[in-house]
């Protein structure tokens, strides 16, 4: 690739900088105390709830260790990645994602209206799963999305429905320390995930770019959903918007934990106690690097909107409810083709 192809190029205000700044006190918490049961006691618990909920507070984003996920099955989901991205174009592009489901390979994706340095292979955690068909809240109508199953390498879908068990554990754990930290019952949250969740797995991979000053792998954006744990290589290129002073610092890997931060609709539930931190990935001109974010996202029909427990005279709802669904639809269409306009954001949905 010798001439810059513009459909990467960053503005200028949004380039990322080279001097890195190491995040410092991203916090690591160990989750022993809930996955290892014979040793758990309420008091221990109890510290543990405050962490995670200094964490959402202060940063938006934390890691975690001790979390439960077999390493092995980590490795094993990593191994098949690197071998389904390292196959010829062609036959990556037989598992294309179409026009009705978003889902299996694609290499086009802009964030923001910028292409990102990277390809991807896509999975919902449900298939098929249940979606309006169109972003039009009159339109009652639903689509389906179905997963791909590619030949190579084998027993990709199994690994990965396997590995998606694994993250939905996960996920249901640390909702009920969330909800505990926002003085709510544990399982406040379950009702909106047990059924029709629609969750999606994503493998990320960042070839090697020419120009890292000018590109991104994925321009700033937030996460929409409610959680998001992300698997990254040691390769490392995230980097979140430091609340405290706005800055770019970068997240450091740490072998065997997960990177962990809260989207949107936690955001929205919450009525702003924790917030949604901006977050991007830089690309590497030596090294390629792969990442696994695991998207953990409601019941299409969730109506998503503060809850009453948070809300009162004083602190009245700042957010008009909305349906994630539609929410979903929206976005993933943004995400198909370069447009003109900014896709949608819950700020759209902010009572003034
Ligand atoms: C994402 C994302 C970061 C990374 O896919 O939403 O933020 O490090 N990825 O790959
Ligand atoms: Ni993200």
């Amino acid at each position: 690739m010798g001439e810059v192809d513009p459909a990467f190029v960053q503005d200028p205000q949004h380039r990322p900088n080279l001097s890195i700044i190491q995040a410092e006190g991203i916090p690591i918490i160990d989750l022993s105390p809930i996955t290892n049961h014979t040793l758990s006691d309420s008091s221990s618990i109890e510290g543990l709830v405050k962490e995670i909920g200094s964490a959402c507070k202060e940063w938006g984003f934390f890691q975690v260790t001790n979390h439960g996920v077999p390493l092995s099955l980590r490795q094993r989901i990593e191994e098949a990645s690197r071998l389904f991205f390292a196959q010829s174009l062609e036959e990556k592009r037989k598992y294309r994602r179409d026009e009705i489901s978003p889902t299996g390979y694609y290499d086009t994706e802009h964030t923001k209206n910028v292409r990102d340095w990277k390809e991807v292979f896509d999975f919902q955690a449900r298939d098929p799963t249940f979606i309006p068909l169109t972003s039009d809240e009159h339109d009652d109508r639903l689509n389906h999305w179905n997963n791909p199953s590619p030949q190579y390498p084998p027993h990709f879908r199994d690994i990965i429905e396997e590995y998606i068990q694994e993250m939905e554990k996960l996920c249901f754990k640390l909702l009920e320390l969330i909800a505990l930290s926002l003085g709510l019952e544990a399982k406040r949250f379950e009702e909106f995930f047990i059924k029709d969740q629609t969750s999606n797995i994503r493998l990320n991979h960042y070839p090697p770019c020419p120009y890292p000053h000018l590109a991104l792998g994925v321009g700033r954006h937030k996460d929409g959903g409610a959680l998001t744990i992300l698997a990254q290589d040691e390769v490392g290129g995230l980097e979140v918007k430091r609340k405290a002073d706005q800055q770019w610092v970068r997240v450091k890997p740490t072998p065997d934990t997960y990177i962990i931060n809260v989207g949107d609709v936690i955001q929205v539930w919450s009525n702003d106690a924790y917030e949604s931190v901006e977050h991007r990935a830089m690309v590497n001109s030596e090294k390629e690097r792969f990442s696994i974010p695991f998207f953990f996202n409601p019941a299409h029909y969730t109506e998503v909107k503060p809850l009453e427990e948070l809300t009162n005279e004083k602190n009245p709802p700042k957010y008009r409810p909305y349906k994630w669904g539609k929410f979903l639809v929206r976005r993933k269409g943004g995400n198909f083709k370069k447009q003109n306009v900014e896709n949608l954001q819950i700020y759209h949905f902010k009572i003034a």
